[in-house]
Protein backbone atom coordinates (compact mmCIF):
# COMPACT_ATOMS: atom_id res chain seq x y z
CA UNK A 1 0.00 0.00 0.00
CA UNK A 2 1.25 3.74 -0.53
CA UNK A 3 0.15 6.29 1.27
CA UNK A 4 0.81 8.54 4.12
CA UNK A 5 -0.18 6.78 7.12
CA UNK A 6 -2.49 8.23 9.38
CA UNK A 7 -2.71 5.17 11.70
CA UNK A 8 0.34 6.01 13.79
CA UNK A 9 -0.14 7.77 16.92
CA UNK A 10 1.93 10.87 16.96
CA UNK A 11 4.45 11.45 18.93
CA UNK A 12 4.03 13.12 22.48
CA UNK A 13 6.31 15.95 22.66
CA UNK A 14 6.73 18.64 25.46
CA UNK A 15 6.36 22.18 24.70
CA UNK A 16 10.69 22.44 24.66
CA UNK A 17 10.64 20.72 21.89
CA UNK A 18 11.62 22.13 18.52
CA UNK A 19 8.95 22.12 15.34
CA UNK A 20 10.69 19.84 12.67
CA UNK A 21 8.80 21.59 10.23
CA UNK A 22 10.08 25.11 11.39
CA UNK A 23 13.65 23.72 10.58
CA UNK A 24 12.89 21.67 7.00
CA UNK A 25 14.06 23.73 4.94
CA UNK A 26 12.31 26.97 3.63
CA UNK A 27 12.65 25.51 -0.43
CA UNK A 28 11.69 22.08 0.73
CA UNK A 29 7.55 23.65 2.03
CA UNK A 30 7.84 25.49 -1.36
CA UNK A 31 5.75 24.14 -4.61
CA UNK A 32 8.10 25.52 -7.15
CA UNK A 33 11.22 24.35 -5.63
CA UNK A 34 9.76 20.67 -4.99
CA UNK A 35 8.50 20.65 -8.34
CA UNK A 36 11.59 21.73 -10.22
CA UNK A 37 13.69 19.39 -7.77
CA UNK A 38 14.61 16.45 -9.49
CA UNK A 39 15.79 18.26 -12.60
CA UNK A 40 18.52 20.46 -10.82
CA UNK A 41 19.71 17.51 -8.35
CA UNK A 42 20.53 13.74 -9.00
CA UNK A 43 20.77 12.21 -5.83
CA UNK A 44 22.67 9.04 -7.44
CA UNK A 45 20.18 6.69 -6.68
CA UNK A 46 21.60 3.74 -8.57
CA UNK A 47 25.03 3.59 -6.87
CA UNK A 48 23.58 4.04 -3.38
CA UNK A 49 21.09 1.21 -4.27
CA UNK A 50 24.48 -0.71 -5.47
CA UNK A 51 26.20 0.48 -2.73
CA UNK A 52 23.76 -0.93 -0.11
CA UNK A 53 23.64 -3.94 -1.93
CA UNK A 54 27.38 -4.59 -1.58
CA UNK A 55 26.82 -3.75 2.14
CA UNK A 56 23.95 -6.83 2.35
CA UNK A 57 20.70 -5.69 1.46
CA UNK A 58 18.45 -8.10 0.14
CA UNK A 59 14.72 -8.54 -0.97
CA UNK A 60 14.17 -9.26 2.52
CA UNK A 61 15.56 -5.75 4.07
CA UNK A 62 13.15 -3.45 5.62
CA UNK A 63 15.05 0.30 5.08
CA UNK A 64 13.98 3.30 6.54
CA UNK A 65 14.89 6.78 4.84
CA UNK A 66 14.98 9.89 6.59
CA UNK A 67 14.70 13.08 4.16
CA UNK A 68 12.91 11.03 1.24
CA UNK A 69 12.48 13.97 -0.70
CA UNK A 70 10.55 13.34 -4.08
CA UNK A 71 11.93 9.63 -3.48
CA UNK A 72 14.60 9.35 -6.23
CA UNK A 73 16.10 6.80 -3.72
CA UNK A 74 12.73 5.40 -2.46
CA UNK A 75 12.00 4.54 -5.91
CA UNK A 76 15.13 2.81 -6.77
CA UNK A 77 15.21 0.81 -3.76
CA UNK A 78 11.86 -0.34 -3.65
CA UNK A 79 12.27 -3.22 -5.79
CA UNK A 80 15.68 -4.44 -4.03
CA UNK A 81 14.12 -4.95 -0.55
CA UNK A 82 11.24 -6.15 1.07
CA UNK A 83 9.81 -3.11 2.70
CA UNK A 84 10.85 0.52 2.17
CA UNK A 85 9.68 3.37 4.74
CA UNK A 86 9.83 7.00 3.62
CA UNK A 87 9.65 9.46 6.30
CA UNK A 88 9.31 13.52 5.33
CA UNK A 89 8.48 16.45 6.98
CA UNK A 90 7.80 18.07 4.52
CA UNK A 91 4.05 17.28 2.90
CA UNK A 92 5.14 18.50 -0.73
CA UNK A 93 7.98 16.16 -0.90
CA UNK A 94 6.05 13.52 0.10
CA UNK A 95 2.99 14.38 -2.24
CA UNK A 96 5.74 13.88 -4.88
CA UNK A 97 7.43 10.81 -3.87
CA UNK A 98 3.75 9.09 -3.62
CA UNK A 99 2.62 10.19 -7.09
CA UNK A 100 6.20 8.42 -8.34
CA UNK A 101 5.56 5.12 -6.63
CA UNK A 102 2.21 4.89 -8.08
CA UNK A 103 3.00 5.81 -11.55
CA UNK A 104 6.22 2.95 -11.05
CA UNK A 105 3.01 0.62 -9.32
CA UNK A 106 5.07 -0.06 -6.48
CA UNK A 107 3.80 -1.48 -3.63
CA UNK A 108 6.28 -1.90 -0.71
CA UNK A 109 6.24 1.71 -0.13
CA UNK A 110 5.20 3.20 3.27
CA UNK A 111 5.38 6.87 3.43
CA UNK A 112 4.81 8.50 7.00
CA UNK A 113 4.60 12.56 7.51
CA UNK A 114 7.07 12.84 10.52
CA UNK A 115 11.03 13.61 11.01
CA UNK A 116 14.21 12.52 12.49
CA UNK A 117 12.86 13.47 16.03
CA UNK A 118 9.33 12.34 15.45
CA UNK A 119 8.89 9.13 13.28
CA UNK A 120 7.63 6.49 15.88
CA UNK A 121 8.80 2.63 14.58
CA UNK A 122 7.11 0.07 15.07
CA UNK A 123 7.64 -3.56 14.53
CA UNK A 124 11.25 -5.21 13.72
CA UNK A 125 14.29 -2.97 13.96
CA UNK A 126 15.56 -2.05 10.53
CA UNK A 127 18.37 -3.35 8.57
CA UNK A 128 19.32 -0.37 6.78
CA UNK A 129 18.55 3.07 7.07
CA UNK A 130 19.12 6.03 4.17
CA UNK A 131 19.68 9.80 5.31
CA UNK A 132 20.58 11.85 2.25
CA UNK A 133 20.91 15.50 2.80
CA UNK A 134 18.55 15.89 5.15
CA UNK A 135 20.35 15.19 8.88
CA UNK A 136 21.81 19.21 8.19
CA UNK A 137 18.43 20.54 8.84
CA UNK A 138 18.76 19.96 12.92
CA UNK A 139 20.65 21.59 14.72
CA UNK A 140 23.46 20.05 16.28
CA UNK A 141 22.07 19.21 19.95
CA UNK A 142 19.48 17.80 18.30
CA UNK A 143 21.30 16.06 15.03
CA UNK A 144 22.53 13.85 18.42
CA UNK A 145 19.56 13.06 19.80
CA UNK A 146 17.98 11.91 16.14
CA UNK A 147 21.76 9.96 15.78
CA UNK A 148 20.17 8.23 19.20
CA UNK A 149 16.93 7.82 17.85
CA UNK A 150 17.97 6.11 14.55
CA UNK A 151 20.61 4.20 16.45
CA UNK A 152 17.02 2.73 18.96
CA UNK A 153 15.52 1.94 15.44
CA UNK A 154 17.93 -0.20 13.67
CA UNK A 155 19.31 -3.84 14.77
CA UNK A 156 22.36 -4.88 15.80
CA UNK A 157 24.96 -4.76 12.81
CA UNK A 158 22.65 -2.63 10.83
CA UNK A 159 24.14 0.05 8.44
CA UNK A 160 23.15 3.50 8.28
CA UNK A 161 23.94 5.42 5.07
CA UNK A 162 24.24 9.15 5.77
CA UNK A 163 25.60 11.26 3.06
CA UNK A 164 25.09 15.33 4.05
CA UNK A 165 26.71 19.12 3.54
CA UNK A 166 29.26 18.71 6.27
CA UNK A 167 32.67 21.07 6.35
CA UNK A 168 36.11 18.99 6.28
CA UNK A 169 37.59 21.77 7.28
CA UNK A 170 39.16 24.17 9.96
CA UNK A 171 37.20 27.13 11.30
CA UNK A 172 40.52 29.15 10.00
CA UNK A 173 39.55 28.02 7.05
CA UNK A 174 35.46 28.95 6.88
CA UNK A 175 35.11 31.73 4.99
CA UNK A 176 37.52 31.07 1.84
CA UNK A 177 36.02 27.39 1.36
CA UNK A 178 32.29 29.00 1.57
CA UNK A 179 32.81 31.38 -0.53
CA UNK A 180 34.16 29.32 -3.19
CA UNK A 181 31.77 26.75 -2.40
CA UNK A 182 29.01 29.56 -2.93
CA UNK A 183 30.74 30.74 -5.97
CA UNK A 184 29.88 27.58 -7.90
CA UNK A 185 26.04 28.80 -7.41
CA UNK A 186 24.77 30.02 -10.97
CA UNK A 187 21.97 32.82 -11.18
CA UNK A 188 19.43 30.55 -12.35
CA UNK A 189 17.45 27.88 -10.02
CA UNK A 190 16.37 25.75 -12.92
CA UNK A 191 18.26 22.87 -13.17
CA UNK A 192 21.16 23.98 -11.14
CA UNK A 193 21.74 25.79 -7.77
CA UNK A 194 21.73 29.11 -7.54
CA UNK A 195 24.35 31.06 -5.93
CA UNK A 196 21.63 32.42 -3.66
CA UNK A 197 20.49 28.80 -2.79
CA UNK A 198 23.81 27.98 -1.65
CA UNK A 199 24.12 31.22 0.72
CA UNK A 200 20.91 30.53 2.13
CA UNK A 201 22.30 27.06 3.40
CA UNK A 202 25.08 28.69 4.72
CA UNK A 203 23.20 30.60 6.88
CA UNK A 204 19.69 29.45 7.38
CA UNK A 205 20.59 25.61 7.84
CA UNK A 206 22.45 24.10 10.62
CA UNK A 207 25.55 21.66 8.27
CA UNK A 208 27.88 21.41 10.75
CA UNK A 209 32.27 20.47 10.87
CA UNK A 210 33.02 16.70 10.37
CA UNK A 211 34.98 16.91 13.47
CA UNK A 212 31.72 18.10 15.83
CA UNK A 213 29.41 15.34 13.69
CA UNK A 214 31.78 12.27 13.77
CA UNK A 215 32.05 12.48 17.48
CA UNK A 216 28.21 12.38 17.77
CA UNK A 217 27.75 9.51 15.49
CA UNK A 218 30.52 7.54 17.34
CA UNK A 219 28.18 8.38 20.67
CA UNK A 220 25.18 7.16 19.58
CA UNK A 221 26.58 3.78 18.93
CA UNK A 222 27.54 3.72 15.08
CA UNK A 223 30.99 2.79 14.02
CA UNK A 224 32.00 5.05 11.14
CA UNK A 225 33.42 1.81 8.62
CA UNK A 226 34.09 4.22 5.48
CA UNK A 227 33.85 8.22 5.44
CA UNK A 228 34.35 9.79 2.38
CA UNK A 229 35.11 13.68 2.38
CA UNK A 230 34.72 15.70 -0.81
CA UNK A 231 37.78 17.75 -2.13
CA UNK A 232 36.31 21.09 -1.79
CA UNK A 233 35.80 20.04 1.87
CA UNK A 234 31.53 21.07 1.89
CA UNK A 235 29.98 17.24 1.34
CA UNK A 236 30.63 13.94 3.49
CA UNK A 237 29.26 10.03 2.70
CA UNK A 238 29.38 7.99 5.78
CA UNK A 239 29.18 4.03 6.21
CA UNK A 240 27.88 3.34 9.74
CA UNK A 241 27.41 0.07 11.68
CA UNK A 242 25.19 -0.18 14.40
CA UNK A 243 27.13 -1.80 17.36
C1 LIG B 1 17.59 18.49 0.15
S1 LIG B 1 16.21 17.45 0.36
C2 LIG B 1 16.96 15.85 0.07
C3 LIG B 1 15.99 14.88 -0.53
C4 LIG B 1 16.60 13.53 -0.91
N1 LIG B 1 17.06 12.81 0.24
C5 LIG B 1 17.72 13.69 -1.90
O1 LIG B 1 18.86 13.33 -1.60
O2 LIG B 1 17.47 14.18 -3.01
C6 LIG B 1 16.02 17.43 2.15
C7 LIG B 1 14.76 16.71 2.62
O3 LIG B 1 14.80 16.57 4.04
C8 LIG B 1 13.51 16.84 4.55
N2 LIG B 1 13.65 17.20 5.97
C9 LIG B 1 13.96 18.39 6.51
N3 LIG B 1 14.00 18.31 7.85
C10 LIG B 1 13.71 17.02 8.17
C11 LIG B 1 13.56 16.31 9.40
N4 LIG B 1 13.76 16.91 10.58
N5 LIG B 1 13.25 15.02 9.36
C12 LIG B 1 13.06 14.39 8.16
N6 LIG B 1 13.16 15.01 6.97
C13 LIG B 1 13.47 16.31 6.98
C14 LIG B 1 12.99 17.95 3.67
O4 LIG B 1 11.59 18.09 3.72
C15 LIG B 1 13.48 17.49 2.30
O5 LIG B 1 12.57 16.63 1.67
Amino acid sequence: MIGVTSDRPPRFTPTWFIDELNYAGRENLDPSHVARYDAKEDASAASEVALLKDLGLTRESLVVEFGAGTGQFTVEVSPACAQLIAVDVSPLMLHQLQAKAKALRLSNIEAVRAGFLTYEHIGSPADFIYSRFALHHLPDFWKAVALDRLHRLIRPGGVLRLWDVVYDFAPSEAEDRIEAWCATGGDAVEGEWSRAELEEHVRDEHSTFSWVLEPMIRRSGFEITDAEHSQDGVFSKYVLRAA
